[in-house]
């Protein structure tokens, strides 16, 4: 046959007999039970191509376009280590057009010697970055009567805005934790009162009940992160660093609302204009799809633990790590319909 080249699929060719024989090999080990089919999902593989490199799902939250629905959750600062994380989040947030919450800022209301840990802002264009603060530090903060101190540090990082999380639990648990002493939901009114920015609330890890959510939804807010139960906990890890026995404590760490179910019940409010952040246990993408898809209101997809380890490690890994999650997510959309009883 001369003039004629192989074909990956000449039956000589190296990769297509070892494919074949491994195909023989693995069938053993390649067959599924029917029990363990995912029920949330219609398959449609008539509709699909496979996500171009440069493919993207363009989408606004909070009035910022982004290129994926992805939102890198509230992590770190204010140690050595945390520079080099942020610094590689931020970046991945420029590069992909995603948003960022910083980790807690409260080491800056009382010194400017870790700012650069937090100030990412030039990594990050035109991408939003919101500042985090412990709701224990609001309440601190409005019986000294400074909360220009709050408004001063998201102008120093030029944030857009500032999450504050609200952790009475993980306090608890943590050895020498803050008390709360003012209902949460006043000292929040009132610090809205004195706000220009967007504000966010969220937990970090356990999610919230019907009445919080509602009572969230009635505030001039722009928006909630769920942090719910199912992925990282910090009473958990609270108790983890305490040597206190805690044996009635212990059970507090499996309170709390999956995102699943904090999605229906947000289903079933007047959610006011308010936007999410579905995070807390996305363990797989087609976790964050399936709930970025039942939530009627808009949402991005937040994700804090996945992103930790490559980010701590260079920008190549993150960003590898990030091409690997965002096709993923681009073919999730293309292929699978949420089940109209899901
Ligand atoms: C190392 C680490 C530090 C965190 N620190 C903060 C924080 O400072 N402020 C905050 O609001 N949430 C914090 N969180 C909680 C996350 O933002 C998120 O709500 C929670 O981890 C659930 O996300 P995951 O299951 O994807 O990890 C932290 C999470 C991790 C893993």
């Amino acid at each position: 046959m001369m003039g004629m080249s192989k074909t990956p699929y000449s039956p000589d060719s190296f990769e297509v007999s070892k494919r074949k024989m491994d195909h023989i090999t693995l069938t053993p080990k390649s067959t599924t039970s029917v029990e363990t089919v995912d029920m949330r999902f219609d398959y449609e593989p008539l509709f699909f191509t496979h996500p171009g490199d440069h493919e993207t799902w363009q989408s606004t939250f909070l009035g910022f376009e982004f290129n994926f629905p992805f939102w890198v959750s509230s992590m770190t600062g204010g140690i050595e280590k945390s520079h080099l994380i942020n610094q590689n989040l931020a970046k991945l947030c420029g590069e992909f057009k995603l948003g960022m919450g910083l980790g807690s800022c409260r080491s800056l209301l009382d010194s400017k010697d870790r700012h650069a840990d937090f100030a990412v802002r030039k990594y990050l264009g035109k991408q939003p970055l919101f500042a985090n603060i412990g709701y224990a530090q609001l309440e601190e903060l409005f019986q000294a009567n400074k909360f220009h101190l709050l408004h001063e540090m998201v102008d120093s990082l030029e944030a857009n805005g500032l999450i504050i999380h609200l952790n009475p639990l993980q306090e608890w648990f943590q050895p020498k934790g803050d008390k709360f002493k003012l209902s949460p939901l006043n000292t929040i009114k009132t610090f809205l009162e004195n706000v220009s920015y967007p504000v966010l609330i969220k937990e970090v890890g356990q999610g919230m009940g019907p009445k919080s959510l509602k009572a969230l939804l009635d505030l001039p807010i722009a928006g909630i992160e769920l942090g719910a139960f199912g992925g990282t906990n910090f009473s958990l890890l609270e108790s983890l660093r305490s040597s206190e026995e805690a044996e009635f404590k212990k059970p507090f760490i499996h309170v709390g609302h999956s995102a699943h179910e904090m999605v229906e019940i947000l289903n079933a409010l007047p959610t006011k204009g308010k936007e999410f952040i579905i995070s807390g246990g996305m363990k797989t993408i087609l976790d964050g799809y399936e709930l970025k898809t039942k939530l009627s209101a808009p949402s991005v997809i937040g994700m804090a633990s996945t992103f930790l380890g490559p980010a701590q490690k260079n920008y190549e890994t993150l960003r590898e790590h990030f091409l690997q999650m965002k096709e993923a997510l681009l073919v999730a959309k293309k292929i699978l319909n949420l089940k109209e009883n899901q």
